[in-house]
């Protein structure tokens, strides 16, 4: 069969695999085609054991792989056949030189734009997918326009709004796709071919046109807000420790007038994933590269109040458990930044894993789908941790669990069970606060949860 179009997207990550198989299921008249540098992560999309866990993922790859959906290594190939490229490649934290900790480090980006001026030999509607400073899209057309080259190139930015754990449904329904042009005759023609692309599945009024700066910062803005929202409650939690008061009934108070909403204000211990800290350094860094010290200052603390609640949240552990964790064992339930995936990546567990392990208590580290994950992110810290997936026997003679991560596996267990099976006094730090409170205090634990008073027996 003669496909309508031809599809590339550079990057095989957590954006490229699972927005593709959307696109390819949703799409077949299209051929859609997936590369990466990595040849392992592109092997295991080609298998029954993918590279990364979403729920619904693996059914829409075996319904469309070989059909219209191709995980491919010759990038080159892909380049030269595609009428439009999507390019969801890392765009991590810079760790070096100027801005490292702060600005975006663009080497993945540009390298990809020199791949597609290199292999190009017909027209390319170029859509940068990965989340990037305002401008970028500047200079990807200043790369592709370096050289004489009778190509035609037209980028647009087209940022992704998914969460992980949830991207099917986030695919399949978005609540917006933003599609940012050039206000140029050739911009606004590649804006409409991207808005007919989506257009296959979601509503048009959802499709939002915007010029391509807006774009490039609403995606920055939207995770900047996602997370302060986050920070705000956190913040609130530690005054709620306080002072008696209850961050879930405080929530729901603040949460029923509609101007605030309900959604984001579950106080954790500190929000974890490979964006929201990201992104908001990248905003710190634009905004103090504009001169704008103050509006630097104010995201920054978004930032400072999330490591302060993971800090607190160790701090309260070796509080409680007075003041010594050596020789105790004490088991992490979850170690993905969020229920529903096996990413880690910027994970509260990482830190207090690892502050745990200084304080010389052993470790145990459960979860259903990130074990993989764990043991790569704490291969060089030197002391006792052990990987037991099954949470009956991480558990098994542990002072003390702490909740981590929000597995509705976690909500279900038989707690009196668990409880015979520790070192007493035993303790419970819900990190999450998804557990029965009351109810393990009184089956003989001492609960601490997070913005709300602790329930000991001492
Ligand atoms: P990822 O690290 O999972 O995947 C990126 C992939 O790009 C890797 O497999 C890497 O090998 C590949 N790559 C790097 N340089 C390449 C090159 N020159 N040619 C071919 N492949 C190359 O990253 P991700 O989580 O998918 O994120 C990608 C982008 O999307 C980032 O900018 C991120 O901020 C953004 N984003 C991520 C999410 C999320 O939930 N993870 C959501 C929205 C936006
Ligand atoms: C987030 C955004 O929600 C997406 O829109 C965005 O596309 C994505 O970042 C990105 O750019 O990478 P994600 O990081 O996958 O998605 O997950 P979220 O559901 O936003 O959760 C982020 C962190 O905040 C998690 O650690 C979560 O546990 C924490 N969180 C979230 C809370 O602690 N409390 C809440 O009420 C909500």
């Amino acid at each position: 069969m003669a496909f309508e179009k031809k599809i590339l997207c550079i990057g095989a990550g957590y954006v490229g695999g699972p927005t593709m198989a959307v696109i390819a299921q949703k799409c077949p008249q299209y051929q859609v085609t997936v590369v990466d540098i990595d040849p392992v992560r592109i092997a295991e999309w080609n298998s029954d054991d993918l590279p990364i866990y979403e729920p619904g993922l693996s059914e829409i790859v075996k319904e469309v792989r070989g059909r219209n959906l191709f995980f491919k290594t010759d990038i080159g190939e892909g380049i030269r056949e595609s009428d439009i490229i999507f390019v969801s490649v890392n765009t991590p934290t810079k760790d070096y030189g100027l801005g490292a900790g702060k600005a975006a480090d663009l080497q993945y980006w540009e390298q990809t734009a020199r791949q597609i001026f290199e292999f190009s030999e017909s027209p390319k509607i170029i859509v940068e997918k990965s989340t990037v400073p305002v401008k970028t899209a500047q200079a990807m057309e200043r790369i592709l326009r370096s050289e004489s080259n009778n190509t035609r190139f037209d980028v647009l930015s087209n940022p992704e709004f998914l969460s992980e754990g949830t991207a099917i449904n986030d695919l399949q329904n978005p609540d917006r796709v933003l599609i940012g042009s050039m206000e140029t005759e050739s911009g606004l023609k590649a804006r409409d071919t991207l808005v007919e692309l989506y257009a296959n599945w979601v509503p048009r009024e959802r499709i939002l046109t915007t010029n391509i700066w807006s774009s490039e910062l609403s995606k920055l803005a939207a995770n900047a807000f996602l997370a302060q929202r986050v920070s705000s409650i956190n913040s609130i939690s530690a005054l709620c420790e306080k002072t008696d008061a209850d961050i879930t009934e405080v929530a729901s108070a603040i949460g029923m007038d509609n101007r605030i909403g309900s959604k984001f204000l579950n106080a954790s211990v500190g929000f974890g994933g490979s964006c929201f800290k990201k992104d908001i350094m990248n905003l710190v860094y634009l905004c103090r590269y504009y001169g704008l010290d103050e509006v630097a200052d104010y995201w920054e603390h978004v930032v400072r109040i999330n490591q302060y609640q993971q800090e607190r949240f160790i701090f309260r552990i070796l509080n409680a458990m007075f003041n010594t964790l050596s020789g105790k064992r004490i088991c992490l339930l979850g170690f993905a930044f969020k229920a529903n995936t096996g990413d880690t990546r910027e994970s509260p567990a990482i830190l207090i894993a690892k502050k745990l392990v200084e304080e010389n208590a052993a470790v145990v580290i459960s979860d259903p789908e990130a074990l993989k994950n764990a043991r790569a992110d704490l291969k060089d810290v030197s002391g006792q941790i052990d990987y037991i997936k099954d949470p009956y026997e991480a558990v098994r003679g542990c002072h003390a669990i702490a909740v981590t991560t929000e597995w509705d596996l976690y909500r279900n267990l038989d707690f009196e069970r668990i409880y015979q099976d520790m070192a007493k006094p035993a303790f419970v730090f819900d990190g999450r606060n998804i557990l029965n409170h009351p109810k393990l205090f009184e089956i003989g634990f001492n609960v601490f949860p997070i913005g709300k008073p602790a329930m000991t027996h001492f």
